[in-house]
């Protein structure tokens, strides 16, 4: 029942109307230059999704749009999209325009938009260079979304909605991928889309777990087959050739690693004999799923405003599975921030150090003093490496040693008397190590103790 009038009331209903008539908008400048313009990828795919479900969520489910233009009388000098989005710009003038790629694709972007809120617009240009043309002959019209659509990863993001007249709303299905949104599968389009683009092994298992689909039988067999080839070992011995594809790795392990459904993807990946794709030595077996499942736990209850990257120290617990110089290869071919890489690299010298001290600390201030250098990411992954008991004295810092104040700040030491400067510090750190141990208890106890310890003023 996807005939144009439908797909077309779908969007209407489904987009705001602000939105639609931007995509109206869009179209009328492909339109009156001869072009056909298309909505593509994630946002068709949500769109029917959100369709059959009957949901209410509207606009504000969509991804971002992905538009493909295909402009057969493009100008020499700037693809097709580039211009259609130049001339959108002067209608939306609030809008800001960047331009990247080899093939020139123009994003549209807003932000705290009054009527769009956030809105990220692709437009990318239908590659036609293969393709001769007559631009009147529908054939060849076809042939050249084809080609794009073909270049995608799976049937369920192949799917396009022309919006250009005569026939505003058809859908343009050629790989089967409205019956693979009803039978709830992933399936790629060819055999070595794997091995042209790794990161959709990644790509696949997110779309698996987070809308609730299979992956097709066959389509799990090239993964198998793209991972036995060593296509995944070549790459991590060339990662620094290759930056782009770094760059969309990192941004699916992020994707995968921050998303709620995290623990089902890694779970999928490892069932897929994917994890290896990280590095080859890289396996999850029952240790790393519980430090993955305990350092989440941990980052909930310490890092509760959320002002960490929590992904990236769950990354961090699998790449610490690896020998140090190999995780920090990995990290640094990844990308990651400079204090993650740090970490990695002296992870192993400072659980050494603290394995040498805690075991004989049983005063408060001792544990505190020896712990004190350190952040809560660091914290969490040396507690999930380190044994049991050491890894109580951390949750004991954590929950109890780090929210003991001692009764007297630095006013009231002015306010007694001392004279403000580098004495200050050793003597709030004796008071602090004082109430640690519990040898303080109030602020007559504190003073006592100072005239104890520093002399009168
Ligand atoms: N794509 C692809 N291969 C990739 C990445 C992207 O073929 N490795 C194509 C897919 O057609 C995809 C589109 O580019 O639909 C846009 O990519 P992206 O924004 O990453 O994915 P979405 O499908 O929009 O998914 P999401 O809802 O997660 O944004």
């Amino acid at each position: 029942c996807l005939l144009p009038r439908v797909v077309r009331e779908l969007l209407h209903d489904r987009l705001s109307p602000a939105l639609w008539n931007l995509l109206m908008a869009i179209a009328k400048q492909a339109e009156v230059r001869g072009w056909q313009l298309y909505l593509v990828g994630g946002a068709v795919r949500d769109l029917l999704l959100s369709g059959t479900n009957n949901s209410k969520q509207a606009q504000s489910s969509l991804p971002d749009i992905d538009l493909v233009v295909d402009g057969f009388h493009q100008t020499a000098d700037q693809a097709a999209g580039v211009e259609l989005a130049r001339s959108l710009q002067q209608t939306y003038p609030d809008a800001r325009l960047q331009v990247h790629g080899r093939f020139q694709t123009a994003a549209l972007t807003w932000h705290n938009h009054p009527e769009f809120d956030s809105l990220w617009v692709d437009i990318a240009t239908a590659r036609t260079e293969f393709y001769p043309y007559p631009a009147a002959n529908p054939e060849v019209e076809a042939s050249s979304i084809r080609q794009d659509l073909y270049r995608r990863d799976f049937t369920i993001n192949a799917l396009a909605i022309r919006l250009t007249p005569p026939r505003v709303g058809e859908m343009l299905d050629f790989f089967g991928g409205l019956l693979d949104l009803k039978a709830k599968q992933i399936r790629v389009l060819h055999a070595n889309s794997f091995i042209e683009d790794p990161t959709r092994i990644f790509r696949a298992v997110r779309f698996a777990v987070r809308l609730g689909f299979a992956i097709d039988p066959q389509t799990e067999g090239y993964i198998h087959h793209a991972i036995a080839s060593g296509v995944y070992h070549r790459i991590q011995l060339e990662m620094e050739k290759t930056p782009a594809l770094q760059t969309r790795l990192k941004q699916e392990l992020k994707y995968i690693l921050e998303a709620p459904y995290w623990k089902s993807a890694v779970r999928l990946l490892s069932d897929l004999g994917a994890m290896c794709c990280i590095h080859s030595n890289l396996h999850l077996d029952d240790r790393l799923w519980w430090q993955l499942r305990l350092v989440d736990r941990w980052l909930r209850r310490f890092d509760t405003n959320h002002t960490l990257e929590q992904w990236l120290v769950l990354l961090e617990v699998l790449l610490a599975q690896l020998a140090t110089p190999d995780r920090v290869k990995v990290a640094e071919n990844l990308q990651l921030p400079a204090d993650s890489i740090e970490r990695l690299r002296s992870l192993d010298q400072i659980q050494a150090n603290l394995m040498a001290n805690l075991p004989a600390c049983f005063r408060p201030s001792q544990i505190y003093q020896h712990l004190h250098p350190y952040n809560l990411p660091t914290l969490t992954l040396l507690a999930v490496l380190m044994p049991r008991h050491t890894r109580r004295q951390i949750w004991h810092y954590l929950t109890h040693l780090t929210t003991v104040k001692p009764p007297i700040d630095g006013n009231d030491l002015k306010a007694m008397g001392y004279k403000p400067g580098k004495q200050y510090k050793p003597m709030l750190e004796a008071l602090l190590n004082a109430t640690l141990d519990g040898e303080i208890h109030d602020r007559s106890q504190a003073e006592a103790f100072l005239q104890a310890t520093f002399p009168s003023p």
